[in-house]
């Protein structure tokens, strides 16, 4: 699928709710799937990645229903499935389910098998197979990658000190824990998104979190509870760079989930924008008390270029093609350094963004952990996606003040995370071309 984005012709205007949350979603079909009884999920995200972490609860035995705008899992009894779990492009979904796995009771004696697309299947496994191993998990990875085979059997908690701040590992040990023996502490380097330890109290289970170290003691056992997934701040993301970059603009995006350890968004924001260009409204607590905010957005003239701290880097780590898209517009210049992290996403991040940024005339710089990028005028022209769902829709906002259409191959990726984008776009009031809907290649898009 290809988008044509043409520069607008005016203002975007109007509300959109951004897609449920892609981490919590995730997570509430993940433990729905461990816990006894039925969870009921409100706002899950029907994106790609997140079905197929439902789609693979269902295989190890979870009942799915979907009903209206809910779904109801009924989990608690897993057996083995009947062939190799397909997390397709999804790293959450492969490196909690992983965890969660390594030692449940009631699959001992099984092999399981979690493999997942191209892009997947060359992301590094090791930063999890090797403290797993160390609580006593059996877990063959293939030279450091998916495909994994896990053995599950049984486990002893342990005290483990990350050497990089992802969530995503420290969310496969705590998961560990929850089929160990004793105490499972994680100690993060600095802070990570922490979904799973608000949303695992919901399900039941007591985690202490003191600063840095989150601790549960095992076994512990899930029971079914309510999720009311709040809107992605990461997808909601996409439009909120559009509205500060087209003049004129004022959108309302409802309903999206503003936790500390995911707003570095809108704290590197606050020093490129006007005061008063994101208004963040806090409405409520959502399901795992997660803060969730109304956030308006209006253009209040041209955005600056920033040197942006290393310490906001884990907090925003998801936003920065789109960061690097806002940049290559910006007055003057931006500094991205700390952020290796990014080269090991969905796609290598800092190479994908320099080299499609750089087909739209733009000046940047890579660096080993991170780019400097030159704001300035950026050319109509025709880029790819690379695999990258963010970066799809990172190349997307720019067509809208691009000097002529920018044409993005490989869009079929934008369902990753957010189905509805092209149409919320087209709402806000962008003109927006789809070629060739609904083709999807198998493999390397
Ligand atoms: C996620 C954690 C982050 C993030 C990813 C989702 C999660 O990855 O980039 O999109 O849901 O835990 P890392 O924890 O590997 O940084």
């Amino acid at each position: 699928m290809r988008l044509r984005v043409h520069p607008a012709r005016g203002p975007l205007a109007g509300e959109i709710t951004p897609p449920g949350d892609k981490s919590i979603s995730h997570r509430a079909a993940l433990f729905g799937g461990l816990a006894d009884g039925e969870t009921e999920i409100v706002g899950f995200l029907e994106g790609e990645d997140t079905r197929a972490t439902l789609a693979a609860m269902q295989a190890l035995g979870a009942e799915v229903e979907r009903r209206g705008d809910r779904i109801l899992v009924r989990g608690g009894r897993l057996h083995a499935p009947n062939g190799p779990l397909d997390l397709g492009n999804a790293g959450t979904g492969i490196r909690l389910l992983t965890g969660a796995l390594a030692g449940r009771p009631e699959l001992r004696g099984a092999e399981l098998v979690l493999t997942g697309d191209a892009s997947l299947r060359a992301r590094p496994m090791a930063r999890i197979v090797e403290p797993l191993t160390r609580m006593g998990a059996s877990i063959e990875s293939t030279a450091g990658c998916a495909p994994l085979t896990v053995r599950p059997r049984a486990l002893t908690g342990g005290h483990f000190e990350l050497g990089v701040a992802s969530a995503q590992v420290k969310s496969a040990l705590l998961l560990a824990g929850l089929s160990a023996e004793g105490r499972t502490e994680v100690v993060s380097p600095a802070p990570s998104r922490d979904h799973t330890e608000r949303l695992l109290p919901a399900f039941g289970v007591d985690v202490d979190v003191q600063g840095l170290c989150a601790a549960l003691q095992g076994p512990a056992k899930l029971t079914g509870t309510k999720v009311t997934v709040p809107g992605d701040l990461s997808s909601a993301t996409f439009p909120l760079i559009a509205a500060l970059l087209v003049p004129g603009s004022r959108i309302l995006l409802r309903g999206v989930g503003i936790n500390p350890t995911r707003d570095g968004v809108l704290q590197i924001l606050a020093g490129m924008v006007e005061s008063g260009a994101v208004e963040v409204r806090r409405v409520e607590g959502g399901a795992g008390d997660e803060p969730v905010a109304d956030l308006e957005i209006r253009s209040l003239g041209p955005v600056r270029g920033l040197d942006i701290s290393p310490e906001l880097v884990p907090l925003a780590i998801d936003e920065f093609p789109a960061l690097m898209a806002l940049a290559a517009v910006a007055a003057g210049t931006t500094r991205i350094r700390g952020a290796e992290e990014l080269r090991v996403k969905e796609s290598d991040r800092i190479a994908v963004m320099t080299t499609q940024l750089r087909r739209l005339g733009v000046e940047v710089e890579e660096a080993p952990d991170g780019a400097t990028i030159v704001g300035g005028a950026v050319r109509a022209g025709r880029v790819d996606a690379a695999g990258d769902h963010r970066v799809a829709m990172s190349l997307a906002v720019l067509g809208l003040v691009a000097e002529g259409p920018v044409e993005i191959d490989g869009a079929d990726w934008i369902a990753t995370s957010y189905p509805g984008f092209v149409d919320d776009l087209r709402a806000l009031g962008a003109e927006v071309e789809v070629e060739n809907e609904g083709h999807v290649e198998v493999e390397e898009r």
